[in-house]
């Protein structure tokens, strides 16, 4: 890989993915391409700001002009597609942006792939990769028993599932019609550093430690797969560099945990790390109304992935929860300041003349 577009660099899992791949891979270009919605927030791409292997544009992956020129100024051999709206939640109030960014958005950057690495009647430029970052929400909800596989057809609940799952549908069209080089993962929660704290692990600790209350929805016993962050861009590296064109990979931690029991988790490490608080964290939770359509299992079969690719995850629970919570201890300032959007300031600083 010379030169890969990374989009939604910015977000969580994108920002863990440009650490990973600027420690992995020594002579490679990377290009963020982020329109910093409120989920993207470039103080996560902090300490990076001297790498002269990386460049930051801020931009719509639906603005194919802006692709245009970036894939004819760059020669992109790669691109991966983390540029989503992620949150199921959100989904569910306002569907039309998901539809915009991870339907018509993953279809953008095909398009310009397309233009630019198998023009018409030409066979498609040698080496290039388009990858997918996608998830196991596809798959629908498991009951007690089972794994979810590549096999498993798709069967998604909440319009970000679906929308999600158009978009693997998508690019598998462009592998089968049009001959581009695709890669797809399926990967199960992440968690870890750097991620919007709406999601369930930062919103956790962050309750926890300000003494508000802990929502838990419904009885508190879907059970979700749950993957240090860092697990998952490796597998996304090891996909990118021996993964069989045109096939997905269903990426998981083999670590499932019932959202009580995560919850519980936390408030006990909180106990243990910060000092004592009146009474203990778990007295916060409080069992809410159940997300509609929530989905009540998921679990992940990386089979696949361990045997073609030799990849497997290399933190477990309680070593990954443990570093998470004292990461977001220490980082207070950076989850205030993506909170209420003070960190334009370091965008305005570091990238703002590129
Ligand atoms: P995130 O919400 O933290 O980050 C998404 C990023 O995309 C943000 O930086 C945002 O500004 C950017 N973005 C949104 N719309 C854009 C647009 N139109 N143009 C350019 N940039 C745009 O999400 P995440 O949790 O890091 O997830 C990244 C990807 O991984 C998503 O595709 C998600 O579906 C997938 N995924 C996430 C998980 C998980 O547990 N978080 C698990 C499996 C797969
Ligand atoms: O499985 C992969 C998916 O994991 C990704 O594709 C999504 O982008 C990512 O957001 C995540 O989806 P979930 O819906 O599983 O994650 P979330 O953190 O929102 O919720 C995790 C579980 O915790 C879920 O069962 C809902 C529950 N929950 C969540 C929140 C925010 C609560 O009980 N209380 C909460 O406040």
């Amino acid at each position: 890989m010379q030169s890969i577009l990374i989009t939604g660099g910015c977000g969580f899992i994108g920002s863990n993915f440009v650490r990973a791949a600027l420690s992995t891979l020594a002579s490679t270009r990377l290009v963020v391409l982020d329109s910093l919605t409120y989920a993207g927030n470039p103080m996560n791409l902090v300490g990076l700001e001297s790498d002269e292997r990386l460049r930051f544009v801020k931009g719509d992956i639906l603005d194919a002009s802006l692709l245009e020129a970036l894939f004819s100024e760059e020669e992109f051999d790669t691109v991966v597609n983390f540029a989503a709206e992620s949150h199921v939640d959100r989904s569910i109030l306002e569907p039309g942006g998901f539809v915009r960014t991870n339907v018509l958005g993953t279809q953008s950057l095909i398009d310009a792939a397309r233009r630019h690495w198998t023009p018409v009647g030409e066979t498609c430029r040698e080496g290039v990769r388009f990858l997918q970052v996608s998830t196991d929400e596809v798959f629908g909800s498991l009951g007690e028993t089972g794994l979810f596989h590549e096999a498993t057809p798709y069967d998604p609940h909440s319009p970000y599932s679906a929308s999600k799952a158009a978009a693997d549908h998508l690019v598998r069209a462009a592998f089968h019609t049009h001959g581009l080089p695709t890669l797809i993962t399926n990967c199960s929660n992440n968690y870890g550093p750097y991620q919007f704290p709406e999601k369930l692990i930062p919103l956790v600790i962050r309750n926890a430690r300000e003494g508000h209350a802990i929502p838990v929805y419904g009885d508190g016993k879907n059970v979700r797969d749950w993957l240090y962050v860092t697990d998952h861009c490796s597998a996304i590296l090891e996909v990118l560099a021996r993964g069989a064109i045109g096939g997905t990979y269903c990426v998981g931690g083999n670590c499932e945990r019932r959202n009580l029991d995560v919850v519980e988790t936390i408030c006990d490490l909180i106990d243990e790390i910060s000092e004592s608080a009146s009474a203990p964290r778990r007295d916060l939770i409080t069992f809410v109304t159940d997300r509609p359509g929530h989905d009540r299992r998921y679990a992940i079969d990386s089979g696949k992935i361990a045997r073609e690719l030799g990849w497997r995850p290399t933190v477990d629970f309680d070593e990954g929860i443990r570093r998470t919570v004292h990461w977001y201890l220490a980082n207070d300032p950076w989850i205030e300041a993506i909170i209420d959007g003070s960190y334009r300031e370091f965008y305005d600083r570091f990238y703002g003349n590129r």
